[in-house]
């Protein structure tokens, strides 16, 4: 289904991303826990719906379509043409924009993915500020004191490239980083 179709409705759009993502990610879990995945993508959501709510996002639909399924694809290796064939255009180059190219050092692939971000609209950056957010919850107990202090800079770097496109995100975002890792051990 294409999302201009205005025969189905915003719920049913959301509410078909998050069926997706639940067969998707049906056997993943949160790196470290017996949790399923889709606590991640709950979280992530709710971060995009919360903020919506406190200074609107343009394109809400697009925001939480992407939040949802901002990881099927990089995780789980779903075709960009299919989450086009379900979910549209607008989408499908989302979530691939949020997309690591798996053939791209470490370095340059976190680089490479905030460029392409920034060529999607505002409720994409939206998508990247609230997943950070709720990997900033703690360091997993395994990471070593480099891969931590790693991802608080990289962390910097998010917020510093995407931050203008929503002021509530990039507040919480540099109070999350403050503070990380914090106590409470938990996995990205
Ligand atoms: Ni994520």
């Amino acid at each position: 289904m294409s999302t201009n179709d205005i025969s189905v409705s915003f719920s049913d759009r959301v509410t078909e991303a998050w069926d997706f993502a639940a067969h998707a990610h049906n056997k993943q879990k949160v790196p470290g826990t017996q949790l399923p995945y889709l606590r991640h993508l709950g979280l992530v959501a709710l971060e995009v719906m919360s903020a919506h709510l406190s200074e609107p996002i343009d394109d809400i639909e697009l925001a939480l379509c992407c939040a949802i399924l901002h990881d099927a694809v990089e995780d789980q290796s779903v075709q960009p043409e299919d989450l086009e064939r379900r979910f549209g255009i607008a989408v499908a180059s989302g979530v691939t924009a949020l997309s690591k190219d798996p053939s791209l050092p470490k370095g340059e692939a976190m680089t490479d993915s905030l460029a392409r971000i920034r060529r999607q609209p505002h409720a994409v950056w939206c998508v990247k500020l609230a997943d950070r957010i709720s990997n900033l919850r703690g360091a997993p107990a395994h990471w070593s004191v480099e891969r931590v202090e790693t991802y608080r800079s990289e962390s910097i770097e998010i917020l510093r490239v995407l931050g203008v496109a929503h002021r509530g995100l990039a507040t919480r975002l540099a109070l999350k980083i403050a503070t990380y890792p914090g106590s409470t051990p938990d996995a990205a």
